[in-house]
């Protein structure tokens, strides 16, 4: 269990530098165009599907004053919005103001939209938070082990669900459940900022999200999802704020984003244990690219802890990491079962890292104390290829099971620059290969003869081909 020190200016300080170093500016998520044709605004947007039916939610009686709750608002507008469901689906316009609310659910063929200056205010009123049942791949929640609050925007059961904007911020307001969760107050599990169960033909994207209670992005048991143009920001010491958690699901795209968070930029989990072993159901045929992170306690990517359904072909590419504990990091343990296969890595730029390689067979955290001790996981088949890093404690430390080896490892076109420790690759139980990597890799991943890459896969997967399609709607006067 990590120390959460209470957030102190100095950190804040810390975040702002880091987005500097980052160029924030550069990023090009607000570039929405909106032409002026005499009074008229017409809005663009770029979305897997675009809608018919347009609304506004000032239509639905909201008030953006940062005060007044619009939970009945967001609930009323969207029920309402869900009649078009079967004619040609419907957009909800939040404009420009601070719209404050409790968690609403949406609904399927529908497209939340945030325009620029838009901020969505999570609610501090836990009343305003209903209460799920747990996760049946996690068995308890994570947190408190009866249930769970719903999260601030919560879908299940949907098809075709977009939410997007002009860089509008979706503000989860979660100092107050950083608060609880360190004073150990909480009788239910945090709420996720966003939150997708059993649904496909997912989109989010082109949005602000900062201070999550918990985890900012939680697709699970869905599939045919991208997630792109995401700005998400917490307090490098806030707990388990993760940024964009694939859980239990398929096909997904995950691209042109940054995440400054207290915990993993980008974690891909599938279950927990005796729970996910049964649930079965794995993560797989995900894309991560063109994505920076910061995340001095934790990871850049990390696969697992709760990996027990599987996780299988994970493409990842072009990454950037600034003061981040590892890169690509395996977290499994024994009673998790499960397996982490065909892993490929390539092109990492990293800068201030504990670790470069980092995999750990004993990360233990057990949901409760009947997992089977005999349930191992298989981990076999990861390649990483054209890594640059500088200013390393650590090149690696891999760390497999004792009678249960993590094995298939190659890492190839790698230079680290070290402070200088005396044991750079810290190595036990792990299988694997090596070629052409700075420093000397240790003798369970000899350097084979002849310089060769670790492979890539050259295909594509299908959520790379999907293209998304330009939508527009009449902004009229704004307010
Ligand atoms: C998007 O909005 C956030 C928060 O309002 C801001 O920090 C960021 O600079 C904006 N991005 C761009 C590219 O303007
Ligand atoms: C996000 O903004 C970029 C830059 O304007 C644009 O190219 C892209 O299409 C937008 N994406 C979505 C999903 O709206
Ligand atoms: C909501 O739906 C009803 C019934 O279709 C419709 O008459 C009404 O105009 C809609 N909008 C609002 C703001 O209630
Ligand atoms: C939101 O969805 C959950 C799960 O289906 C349900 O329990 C809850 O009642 C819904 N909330 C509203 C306001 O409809
Ligand atoms: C949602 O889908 C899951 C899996 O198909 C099913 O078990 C569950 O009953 C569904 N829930 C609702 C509210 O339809
Ligand atoms: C939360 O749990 C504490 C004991 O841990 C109990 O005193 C309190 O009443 C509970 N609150 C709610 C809202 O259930
Ligand atoms: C190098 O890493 C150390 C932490 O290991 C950090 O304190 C220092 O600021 C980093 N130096 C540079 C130039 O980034
Ligand atoms: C690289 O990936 C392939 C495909 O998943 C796998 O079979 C192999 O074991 C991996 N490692 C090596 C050393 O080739
Ligand atoms: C090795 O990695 C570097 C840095 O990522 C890259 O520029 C170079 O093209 C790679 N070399 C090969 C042979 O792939
Ligand atoms: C090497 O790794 C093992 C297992 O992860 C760990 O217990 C040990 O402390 C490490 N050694 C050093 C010198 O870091």
């Amino acid at each position: 269990m990590k120390l959460f020190p209470k957030l102190t200016n100095p950190h804040v300080i810390g975040v702002i530098f880091l987005v500097v170093l980052l160029g924030l500016q550069e990023l090009k998520v607000t570039e929405c165009r909106v032409i002026s044709e005499y009074d008229e605004k017409v809005e663009y947007y770029s979305a897997i599907d675009c809608r018919k039916h347009s609304a506004f939610l000032t239509d639905f009686g909201a008030v953006g004053d940062g005060k007044t709750s619009n939970t009945k608002v967001f609930e009323y507008a969207i029920r309402n919005l869900s009649q078009y469901g079967n004619d040609g689906g419907s957009l909800l316009v939040v404009p420009p103001g601070k719209w404050l609310t409790g968690s609403f659910n949406l609904t399927s063929h529908f497209t939340l939209f945030l325009q620029n200056d838009a901020v969505i205010l999570a609610s501090q009123d836990e009343s305003e938070w209903p209460s799920l049942p747990v996760l049946p791949s996690y068995g308890r929640g994570r947190d408190a082990p009866n249930g769970r609050f719903s999260s601030l925007i919560f879908g299940t059961n949907l098809t075709d669900v977009v939410i997007t904007g002009c860089n509008g911020t979706i503000d989860g307001q979660g100092s107050y459940w950083w608060d609880k969760f360190h004073k150990d107050e909480l009788n239910l599990t945090r709420p996720y900022l966003i939150e997708i169960m059993f649904s496909n033909q997912i989109q989010i994207s082109n949005l602000t999200l900062i201070n999550s209670p918990s985890w900012f992005v939680h697709p699970i048991y869905s599939s045919d999802i991208i997630i792109q143009g995401l700005n998400i920001i917490a307090p490098i010491d806030s707990p388990n704020t993760d940024g964009i958690d694939p859980d239990s699901c398929s096909n997904v795209r995950i691209e042109d984003s940054q995440i400054i968070s207290g915990d993993d930029c980008v974690a891909i989990k599938s279950g927990w244990d005796q729970y996910g072993i049964k649930f079965g159901m794995p993560s797989q045929h995900i894309i991560i690219r063109r994505l920076k992170c910061v995340s001095p306690d934790s990871a850049m990517i990390a696969l697992g802890s709760e990996m027990s359904g599987g996780i299988q072909d994970i493409r990842v590419e072009d990454l950037t990491a600034i003061n981040t504990q590892s890169a690509v990091r395996i977290k499994s343990a024994i009673g998790r079962g499960g397996f982490v296969k065909d892993i490929f890595v390539r092109g990492m730029n990293l800068n201030t890292m504990k670790y470069v390689f980092w995999m750990t067979g004993s990360y233990g955290s057990h949901p409760d104390p009947s997992f089977d001790p005999k349930a191992l996981p298989i981990i076999s088949g990861i390649n990483y290829s054209n890594v640059v890093a500088n200013n390393v404690t650590y090149s690696a430390r891999l760390e497999g099971i004792n009678g249960d080896p993590f094995s298939g490892i190659c890492i190839s076109n790698v230079t680290i620059h070290n402070v200088g420790n005396k044991l750079q690759w810290n190595c036990s139980d792990v299988e694997g290969v090596t070629s052409n990597v700075y420093p000397k890799p240790c003798e369970l991943l000899p350097e084979k003869e002849g310089k060769f890459d670790c492979y890539f896969p050259d295909d594509k997967l299908p959520i790379e081909s999907v293209d998304l399609k330009t939508c527009s709607f009449v902004s009229g006067l704004l307010f």
